[in-house]
């Protein structure tokens, strides 16, 4: 699969030192592999702005590397737990990433059949798979049972009684779906309101004082098991303590339906937070001891450790399979969006720098406000050239002026932006710009609005990477388009 070789004879080998690489170190103790070397943005041991050249911009680079470190070191952490990690599959459904989770052991949380067909397209295991969703269709309900997934997390007493038709229905009699009713255990998340769901004012859920009523009823569905318990109380969260109370208000549950119905498992949810403001300089471990609660009572982030040393004690009490649903927290500060600046453009009192990635490439700055970091590829501060597009600029990024720019698409709409009155060092034209912390809800949320061809995706591992998602063309664009006959 990875079919090109790119380290170049100027690219150290990880772990070795050159005059610009101040902040590199070996990859076996970084966070993230995204680093400076030789005055260029690398991800492991690829030089981005070659890849840049040969497959164009916008492009999504994910570091395999990455991934698999931050399911690993989840999964040590979760040791001492009869645990099952469920990749929430949404986060980043590319095949090729979903291959490298199975194949590292991981099950999948899935919430649509669509999802469910790339899992099982990636070698994924349905026995390893938890199907949540408020919406399931009877299709997809069909196809999950046929496939035999391990729970259907069930969001409300209509949606119970549908599984329970349907597992009883035609050729699948007698079939019983396993089903896990998702608690809604009311605790704030403290996250942004789209992305928060464990409140009673959030369509997610069954309240907690209602539950024993549904598993009762559950229970004398003939064409349904009790299996498990599931909740999820939002996403991007950055502390503890939510994970922890919601914890404990679920526990008390979990043992009641343990001695009466015998359920195999807690699902906990997914919801840790990543690092976005400093997202370039975390993929140091140093960071981490600086910037965790541990060490200042001003928290910039979750980490692993400080996330299980808070949830363990009472999981472990429980007796019963712990299952995690991350999605962010493996493939978020995995993956960059790398953009090209077209133009600069000054009116007024405002510089734009427009780069050739637009909202419908990255949607997260559009529709939620969130910030992501942004770094030029070249470093500053740092003599080199770079060329692209034809074009080169020699030793542009020795400037070190540092301006307020917005950073823009080239989409028809003002909220198309990466970033406003953002400091950064000067930026010129034909300049290869990397978003950071862009692997998670990126290019899953992409659209072709205004026409533009979804990016391409790569996937880099070690000094080798290989593209896992073609460029879209303008053909695509009008694929599966019919001339109307009338
Ligand atoms: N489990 C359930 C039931 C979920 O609804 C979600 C995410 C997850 C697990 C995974 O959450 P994570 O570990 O990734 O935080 N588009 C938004 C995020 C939406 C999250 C939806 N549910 C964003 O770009 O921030």
């Amino acid at each position: 699969m990875y079919h090109r070789k790119v380290r170049d004879s100027a690219t150290p080998s990880p772990g070795t030192r050159d005059a610009c690489a101040t902040r590199s170190s070996p990859l076996h103790s970084r966070v993230h592999f995204f680093l400076y070397r030789n005055g260029r943005l690398h991800c492991e041991d690829v030089d981005l702005a070659r890849v840049a050249e040969e497959l164009g911009t916008p492009l999504y680079v994910y570091s395999a590397g990455t991934i698999l470190d931050h399911y690993q070191r989840l999964d040590a952490a979760l040791a001492p737990l009869d645990h099952l990690i469920c990749y929430a599959v949404k986060a980043n459904s590319n095949r090729a990433i979903l291959k490298l989770l199975a194949d590292a052991g991981a099950g999948f949380d899935i919430v649509s059949g669509g999802e469910l067909f790339r899992v099982l397209a990636a070698g994924g295991d349905p026995a390893k798979c938890t199907f949540a969703g408020v919406g399931k269709s009877r299709e997809e309900i069909e196809y999950a049972l046929d496939q035999r997934v391990y729970s259907f997390n069930v969001e409300s007493e209509a949606e119970l009684e549908y599984i329970d038709r349907i597992a009883n229905a035609s050729r699948r009699r007698g079939m019983r779906a396993p089903i896990a009713l998702r608690a809604n255990p009311d605790v704030n998340p403290h996250t942004y309101e789209y992305i928060a769901t464990g409140s009673h004012e959030n369509k997610f859920g069954i309240p907690l004082g209602r539950l024993a009523a549904i598993y009762e009823r559950a229970a004398n569905m003939r064409n349904i098991d009790i299996v498990g318990v599931q909740m999820h109380i939002g996403s991007q969260i950055t502390e503890a303590e939510p994970f922890a109370d919601a914890i404990k208000k679920v526990a008390p549950i979990v043992r009641d339906l343990k001695s009466k119905y015998g359920i195999k498992f807690f699902s906990i949810g997914g919801g840790l937070g990543i690092v976005y403001e400093s997202s370039f300089e975390s993929g140091r471990s140093e960071w981490w001891k600086e910037n965790t609660s541990a060490s200042t009572n001003k928290s910039k982030a979750l980490s692993i450790q400080e996330y299980v040393d808070a949830t363990l004690p009472a999981l472990r009490e429980l007796n019963v399979r712990i299952l995690l649903e991350p999605g962010r927290l493996l493939v978020g500060n995995a993956g960059v969006l790398l953009t090209r600046v077209r133009y600069i453009k000054q009116t007024g009192q405002k510089k734009f720098t427009i780069v050739d990635a637009g909202m419908n490439d990255l949607i997260r700055p559009a529709l939620y406000h969130s910030y992501h970091e942004i770094v030029p590829v070249e470093e500053p501060n740092c003599v080199g050239s770079v060329s692209g597009a034809g074009q080169t600029s020699k030793n542009k990024s020795t400037n070190k002026i540092k301006e307020k720019i917005d950073i823009v698409g080239p989409v028809c709409e003002s909220g198309d932006f990466f970033a406003l009155d953002r400091e950064m060092p000067e930026v010129h034209e034909c300049d290869l710009l990397a978003i950071m912390s862009a692997g998670a809800y990126g290019f899953v949320m992409a659209s072709n609005y205004n026409s533009r061809p979804l990016p391409a995706e790569v996937l880099v591992r070690g000094d080798k990477f290989a593209i896992i998602r073609k460029r879209q063309t303008w053909k695509d664009l009008v694929r599966g388009e019919i001339d109307a006959p009338v």
